[in-house]
């Protein structure tokens, strides 16, 4: 799955993520900016627990560190959320085993299910970017 383009941004956050405390402020920033931007409770636990997951791969895996970025989004009436995690580290190399539920771990392919769009760059060697997606419900 890959994200949309869409017609304007606009950067609400840019955090570094090098330990376990950043981790925890990108969920806590994310989950103020989500809820200001009017998304329900059950939509906010699962921007939260996708940036939650997502920043610890860096701390936990990448052997490198990283920024987390949040911006809010307009495609045409609608507006969202999206949600970037960048890292300079390992990488995974096979994303698609990842993805597929193949490999060890479920986080990544739990992401993917609570977000409404959501894509991955991972070459071995050359670091990790994730991008995420939620829409909010048109009203
Ligand atoms: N940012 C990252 N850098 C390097 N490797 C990563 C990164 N994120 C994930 N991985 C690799 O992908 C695997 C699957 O990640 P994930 O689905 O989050 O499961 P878990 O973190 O529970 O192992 C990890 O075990 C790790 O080997
Ligand atoms: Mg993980």
């Amino acid at each position: 799955m890959t994200t949309t383009t869409t017609h304007s941004e606009k950067e609400l956050a840019k955090l570094p993520v090098a330990r376990l405390q950043d981790v925890l402020l990108a969920r806590l920033v994310v989950r103020e900016e989500a809820a200001r931007l009017g998304f329900a409770a059950h939509a906010l636990t699962q921007i939260a627990t996708a940036v939650s997951e997502i920043a610890r791969n860096v701390v936990q895996h990448s052997g490198c560190s990283g920024h987390f970025s949040v911006f809010e989004i307009a495609d045409g009436g609608r507006i969202g959320l999206r949600i970037s995690v960048d890292d300079g580290g390992i990488g995974i190399g096979d994303v698609d085993r990842v993805l597929a539920g193949t490999a060890p771990g479920a986080g990544i392919p739990g992401c993917r299910k609570l977000m409404d769009e959501f894509a991955i760059r991972s070459p071995a060697g050359t670091g990790t970017s994730v991008t995420m997606v939620k829409w909010l419900p048109r009203a």
